[in-house]
């Protein structure tokens, strides 16, 4: 079965196709394309996202991905002749995409002019992201999905970065869930995103436990924020990365200890907003020409970089060992970064628990995880009305909400 996943919850425009089968315990997935159109560039300006700027890219970019990925996946055919749609199916696609006039006008001349491809079923991020956003890609998989008389499977985008930790190489381990599921879990899942830092106890495929989450920030948005008061660009975990691993000591380095808000509490959940003032304030008293000297800026990163690093392990072991887990299992932007990988495998290594995490190209976000995710959806519909921007789902959600 091909599944077309969309994927419109932030900055990045993306759109996968998958061959997938499953039969009782047997799973199989190919990912046939995963296209992603970074934003980045436009928000980079304005050092983070706007949702109305967001949401006019995305706009710009759906057609052009979506013609993409059919390429890729070798399921692009042009039609022998421009096809005439009639009067009534033009009234609806622009209905369902009536916030958004100008990706009609793009999408009825791409379907007049591309054949229906060999797809079952499209599968759509509803939430947790920016409304604006998500609404595009929703109202944009509903126009495609009833000129091609198929059903939507609406998904949540953080189920979906949990799954990106079995895409690629990794998809055998995600058959072992499904066999032999005693080997794996229970497993706790640390979602680290920019928008989310979240500790999810997995019993099983499907059945999941929020139990601890940031009060404030996230730890993205920490990245984010404090590479922006050291004057680097957005998004700010990769530009701090790099600074960091720039740094080697020298005899008369200066020295920083950052705090680690809420480290010892015993609980799972996280504070980030307090380490973003410490290094403001530590920013702030410096003269002016350690501040803005390289080797601040190298030294400040590499120490943002390991307290977010301690407080996300910290609390992640703790959570594994008291739930017993098998597995940790790790998603969102934040996990591409190299140092948070290393620390992680160290420690769950010997702590004798199986660490499963991204490729780093399937830790930010993208369409394919959402696309495996939606395998494992019972809910799939033509009652598109039914579909609806969800821009705060959680997991705890979940179980009261329908649509899973
Ligand atoms: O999952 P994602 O692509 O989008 C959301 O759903 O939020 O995550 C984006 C976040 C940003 O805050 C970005 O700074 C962070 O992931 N990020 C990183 C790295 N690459 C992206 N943080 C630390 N190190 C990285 N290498
Ligand atoms: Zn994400």
């Amino acid at each position: 079965m091909k599944i077309l996943a969309i994927d419109t919850s932030c900055d990045d425009t993306s759109i996968a196709i998958a061959d997938f089968s499953q039969k009782k315990s047997s799973f199989s997935f190919s990912l046939l394309a995963n296209i992603v159109s970074s934003q980045v560039e436009i928000h980079k300006k304005w050092g983070g996202v706007y949702p109305t700027l967001a949401k006019r890219e995305h706009q710009k970019n759906l057609t052009p991905v979506l013609t993409k990925t059919l390429k890729k996946a070798k399921l692009l055919k042009k039609r022998k002749e421009i096809k005439e749609i009639n009067a009534k199916k033009i009234k609806k696609i622009k209905k369902f995409l009536e916030r958004e006039p100008e990706l009609a006008e793009e999408l009825i001349f791409f379907l007049k002019n591309y054949q229906k491809p060999k797809i079952e079923s499209i599968a759509v991020t509803i939430g947790p992201g920016l409304d604006p956003c998500l609404w595009t890609g929703i109202n944009f998989s509903k126009a495609i999905a009833y000129f091609w008389n198929l059903p939507v499977i609406p998904v949540n985008h953080l189920q979906g970065h949990i799954f990106s930790a079995f895409l690629g190489r990794n998809i055998s381990k995600l058959q072992t869930l499904i066999s032999n599921p005693n080997k794996l879990l229970p497993a706790i899942c640390l979602i680290v995103s920019g928008g989310h830092t979240q500790l999810i106890l997995m019993e099983k495929i499907g059945k999941y436990k929020l139990i601890g989450e940031t009060r404030d920030d996230a730890a993205g948005e920490c990245f984010d924020k404090t590479a922006r008061i050291l004057g680097l660009s957005y998004p700010g975990g990769p530009a701090i990365a790099i600074e960091a691993k720039k740094y080697c000591p020298t005899k008369n380095s200066i020295e920083i200890s950052l705090p680690r808000p809420m480290i010892k509490q015993n609980n799972y959940d996280f504070s980030f907003s307090g380490l973003k003032t410490a290094v403001l304030y530590n920013f702030k008293k410096q003269p002016l020409k350690i501040r803005k000297s390289k080797k601040y800026v190298q030294i400040m990163a590499k120490e943002i970089q390991q307290t977010i690093i301690d407080i996300l392990i910290k609390k992640t072991i703790e959570a594994a060992k008291n739930s017993q887990a098998k597995s940790v299992i790790i998603g969102g932007g934040v996990t591409a970064n190299k140092e948070l990988r290393l620390q992680f495998k160290k420690i769950l290594k010997k702590e004798k628990i199986n660490f499963i995490l991204p490729e780093t190209k399937f830790s930010t976000d993208n369409a394919a995880m959402i696309a495996l995710a939606a395998c494992f959806q019972k809910q799939k519909t033509k009652d598109y009305q039914k579909i609806k921007s969800e821009p705060n789902l959680t997991f705890n959600q979940e179980s009261n909400n329908k649509n899973f």
